[in-house]
């Protein structure tokens, strides 16, 4: 898409933005997040300015607020990437994180060998399809479940079964899977609601089944995103009966988080810079934690019952 075509779009999506009400809560969760704080009023900068108040603690969305921004997302999207990736961004951007991901996923399988063909395989959030695609090319039967009626509509369109709900409340009896999928869903959920997702997912699994996870393990400053780091996400999945069984970092964004924020056609510049060294990093750290990765891929087996 043309720069000037975007930034029409980009207006036009503004406006319509404005014409929803603020969310009327906010969940503050103090302690569990770290490093810079996110202001989303006047309050809360004058809870830190003053030093009454933890910098360190961020107003995130809360659940109702985080399924309406989501509803919203599907529905004012025509472009499927953006809608799961960055909303705000044009495709070429969002086509960088998209193959990023795809070639974090595809390592794993190839390298570790794994076949899943003929495997039951759930897609927690699936949105428009993106994954329930990926994964059936290679021959599982993928579902999908999603809060946006717009994303199942869609996916249904594609010829995939999904359900509209909430992954906290899976419509699927025990053992229904041999693997779960997520692909940045879960760092979306506020924390007691991640916690009822992750025992759903576990729930759902078959013993010695796969969890597949494609998350941040950063903290963000946005509001509908709840960071946190490896050894949470290892934590919050081994309280659940699965072990952590793989692990590599990704999105490094070596030049898209050092180029000076004033120069034109920074992202653009940045994303053309980070291909080489974005995939030839991935190859050289594969299997290891990274702290240049603000994502990683998270693979979990569920612990048979002795
Ligand atoms: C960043 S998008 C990722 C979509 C998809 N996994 C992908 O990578 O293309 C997050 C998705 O999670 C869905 N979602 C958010 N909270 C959810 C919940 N509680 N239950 C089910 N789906 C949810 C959103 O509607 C959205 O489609």
């Amino acid at each position: 898409m043309r720069e000037g075509a975007f930034r029409d779009r980009r207006r036009a999506e503004r406006d319509r933005w404005a014409e929803v009400d603020p969310p009327p809560t906010a969940e503050r969760n103090r302690g569990e997040l770290s490093g810079r704080p996110y202001f989303r009023s006047g309050e809360d900068l004058w809870r830190v300015v003053s030093g009454f108040g933890d910098p360190r603690e961020m107003v995130k969305m809360q659940k109702e607020e985080c399924e309406r921004y989501w509803r919203m997302v599907h529905a004012s999207n025509t472009d499927d990437l953006a809608a799961v990736c960055f909303p705000d961004k044009p495709r070429y951007f969002n086509l960088f994180f998209d193959r990023v991901q795809k070639f974090a996923v595809g390592e794993f399988l190839r390298r570790e060998r794994v076949r899943v063909a003929g495997w039951r395989w759930l897609d927690l959030g699936c949105g428009k399809g993106r994954w329930l695609r990926y994964f059936s090319r290679l021959g599982v039967q993928a579902c999908g479940i999603d809060v946006s009626g717009e994303a199942v509509d869609h996916c249904r369109g594609l010829g995939f079964a999904a359900e509209q709900g909430g992954i906290e409340d899976l419509p699927y009896g025990p053992g229904a899977f041999d693997a779960t999928s997520s692909v940045t869903v879960l760092m979306h959920l506020p924390p007691s609601q991640r916690e009822r997702a992750i025992a759903e997912l576990s729930r759902v699994l078959v013993p010695g089944g796969l969890a597949l996870l494609v998350e941040a393990t950063r903290d963000s400053e946005s509001a509908h995103v709840y960071g946190m780091g490896v050894d949470q996400w290892e934590l919050a999945f081994a309280a659940q009966g699965l072990s952590l069984i793989h692990i590599s970092g990704h999105c490094f964004g070596v030049w898209r988080n050092r180029l000076p924020r004033w120069l034109p056609f920074r992202d653009r510049v940045s994303i053309y810079l980070d291909y080489p060294v974005e995939f030839a990093l991935m190859k050289a750290r594969y299997g290891k934690r990274s702290d240049l990765g603000w994502q990683h891929v998270m693979v979990f087996r569920k612990r048979s019952r002795e």
